[in-house]
C-alpha cells in the first residue's frame, strides 16, 4: 500500500484510445513516474485498463502496460482496491452508467467527457457531493487548457458576465484556412481530414455540437447557474463562405465560431455561432487547431487562456493534472465539494439580443437597386453602419455592416430581402461581436 511512506493511490482507466493511451504512458513511465511522485509528492498506480478490442495496438513503447488490458469495464468500476476512475471512453452510455456506478461505491472520478458532463453533470456532481469524492473533468474543455479550474477556484470570487471560447479545433482550423489560403469550405474540410484534425463524419464539430456542450459546461461554472444543453443556441460554419471570410478580412475582421455565455440581469445567453471579431481582439490571432477562452469579469477585467485544445498527450496532461489533484485529495481524506449552482437563469431568445451584422447580397447590375435594398433596411429600423460594392459582370455583390440591431428585425429584413425580385440571394449573414463599447 505504502511506496516511501506514501499511500498508493490505484486508478482504473476506462478506455485506451488517443487520450487513454497518452495518460497510461504518462503513468507507467519509469522516469515520468518517479518525478511524478517527487514533485506531486502522491504515489499513483494504474492498476486497469478496459477497453473494446484486446488485440488493437495502443503502444510502441517498451513500458506500456499491456497487461493491465481487460474488456470488463464493469470489474474495473467494482474492484474493491481502484480508489479513482478515469473516464476516457466518450460518448453518453455505457460511460454515464459507468461513472454513476464508481461514484455511488464511494470511488472518486476523472472524465473528459463534455458530451456526458454537458448533459448529465448537475446529477453526476450530486451524487459525488452525497458521497463525499472528486468528480474532476478538466479536460472536458479546451484540452490543455486549465479553464476550468480557473473559473471554479481562480475566479471563485469574481462576477463573470461574459465567457468567449474558440473551444473546438476542427472548425478554427477549417477557417483559417479558408481565410489565409482562400479555401472553399468543402476544400478545407478535406485538408483538415488529410492532417488529422476532422474526423470521418466531422458533424459533431462543424455543426458546432461538440462546442454547445462545452458552452454549457462553462456557463454553468461562470455564473454558478445550472445550464442545460437545450438553452445553447447553436449554429455551425457549414454555410460559411470564403468570399465572406475575405471581405471580413478586408474590413478587419477574423471570422471564428465561437462558444459565447453572457449574463444579463436575471438571464443568460448562451450560443454558439460563427462571429466576425475585429483583428485587434485577443481571439481574432487564434488560429490553425489552436484553442482560447476569454473571461470578462467586473473586478478582473479581461483574461484569456490560449492552448492546445485536443490532441492525446495535451489532453491526457490535463487529465493527470486532475488526477493528482485527486489523489492529493484521497490521501488527506478530502474532496473538493462541486460548484454551488444557486442561480436560476432565464434563457435568453436569440430574437432577443442585438448584434451587429456583417450581410452579403448577390445584386442584379442595374440602376436603382442600391436604393431599394437600403429601404427595406431602413423600414426594419436596422441602420446600415457601412456598405460596399464590387461588380460580377451582370450581377453585383453588396456587403454590409450594420449598427448594432435586434435580431429579430434583422431576420425580417432578410425575409423582406429574399423578396425582392432584384435580390438574386443573400450570401454570407454573420454576427460581429467583440468591440462593443462598454456593453455592460
Ligand atoms: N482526443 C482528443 O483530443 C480529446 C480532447 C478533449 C477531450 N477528449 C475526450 O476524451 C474522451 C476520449 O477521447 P479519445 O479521443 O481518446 O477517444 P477514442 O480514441 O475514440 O478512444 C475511446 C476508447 O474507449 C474505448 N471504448 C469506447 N467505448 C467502449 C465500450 N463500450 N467498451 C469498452 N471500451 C470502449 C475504446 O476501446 P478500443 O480502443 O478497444 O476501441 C477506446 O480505447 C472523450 O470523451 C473525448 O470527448 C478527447
Amino acid at each position: 500500500m505504502a511506496k516511501g511512506g506514501r499511500k498508493t493511490i490505484r486508478i482504473g482507466l476506462l478506455g485506451c484510445g488517443n487520450v487513454g493511451a497518452a495518460l497510461s504512458s504518462l503513468l507507467t513511465d519509469p522516469v515520468g513516474q518517479a518525478t511524478l511522485i517527487e514533485r506531486a509528492g502522491v504515489s499513483v498506480e494504474l492498476v486497469a485498463i478496459g477497453v473494446n478490442d484486446l488485440t488493437k495496438r495502443r503502444s510502441d513503447q517498451s513500458w506500456f502496460p499491456s497487461h493491465l488490458l481487460t474488456k470488463d469495464l464493469v470489474g474495473i468500476v467494482a474492484r474493491e482496491d481502484v480508489d479513482v476512475i478515469v473516464e476516457l471512453l466518450g460518448g453518453i452510455e455505457p460511460a454515464g452508467s459507468l461513472i454513476t456506478a464508481a461514484l455511488e461505491s464511494g470511488k472518486a472520478v476523472v472524465s473528459a467527457n463534455k458530451a456526458l458532463l454537458a448533459e448529465r453533470g448537475v446529477t453526476l456532481e450530486r451524487l459525488a457531493e452525497s458521497k463525499a469524492v472528486d468528480l474532476a473533468y478538466e479536460a472536458a474543455v479546451a484540452g490543455a487548457i486549465p479553464i476550468i479550474r480557473t473559473l471554479r477556484e481562480s475566479l471563485a470570487g469574481e462576477e463573470i458576465y461574459r465567457v468567449m471560447g474558440i473551444v473546438n479545433g476542427t472548425t478554427n482550423f477549417i477557417l483559417s484556412k479558408m481565410t489565409a489560403e482562400g479555401l472553399a469550405y468543402d476544400d478545407a474540410i478535406e485538408q483538415a481530414q488529410r492532417l488529422g484534425y476532422a474526423e470521418h463524419d466531422p458533424s459533431a464539430d462543424v455543426e458546432g455540437y461538440d462546442a454547445a456542450a462545452k458552452a454549457a459546461i462553462l456557463a454553468g461554472l461562470a455564473f454558478d447557474a445550472t445550464i442545460g444543453l437545450e438553452q445553447v443556441h447553436c449554429e455551425g460554419i457549414t454555410k460559411l463562405r470564403s468570399i465572406d471570410l475575405a471581405y471580413a478580412s478586408k474590413m478587419g475582421y477574423s471570422v471564428k465560431l465561437l462558444a459565447i455565455a453572457e449574463r444579463r440581469g436575471d438571464g443568460a445567453s448562451v450560443r454558439v455561432h460563427p462571429a466576425m471579431l475585429p483583428l485587434s481582439h485577443p481571439l481574432a490571432s487564434v488560429d490553425e487547431a489552436m484553442n482560447a477562452v476569454f473571461v470578462e469579469g467586473a473586478a478582473s477585467g479581461p483574461i484569456m487562456l490560449y492552448g492546445q485544445g485536443a490532441g492525446g498527450m495535451a489532453t491526457a496532461s490535463a487529465v493527470l493534472g486532475d488526477l493528482i489533484d485527486v489523489a492529493r485529495n484521497q490521501v488527506a481524506g478530502t474532496f473538493r465539494a462541486p460548484p454551488r449552482r444557486h442561480a436560476s437563469l432565464a434563457a435568453i431568445s436569440m430574437t432577443d439580443l442585438v448584434s451587429e451584422f456583417y450581410l452579403s447580397l448577390d445584386v442584379a447590375d442595374e440602376p436603382g437597386v442600391l436604393a431599394k435594398v437600403a429601404d427595406v433596411f431602413g423600414s426594419h429600423g436596422v441602420s446600415i453602419r457601412s456598405m460596399e460594392q464590387s461588380g460580377l459582370g451582370d450581377e453585383a455583390r453588396l456587403v454590409f455592416l450594420t449598427h448594432a440591431a435586434l435580431e429579430r428585425d434583422v431576420a425580417a429584413t432578410m425575409e423582406a430581402l429574399n423578396g425582392l425580385r432584384e435580390v438574386d440571394a443573400i450570401g454570407g449573414v454573420i454576427r460581429v461581436v467583440g468591440d462593443e463599447q462598454g456593453d455592460r
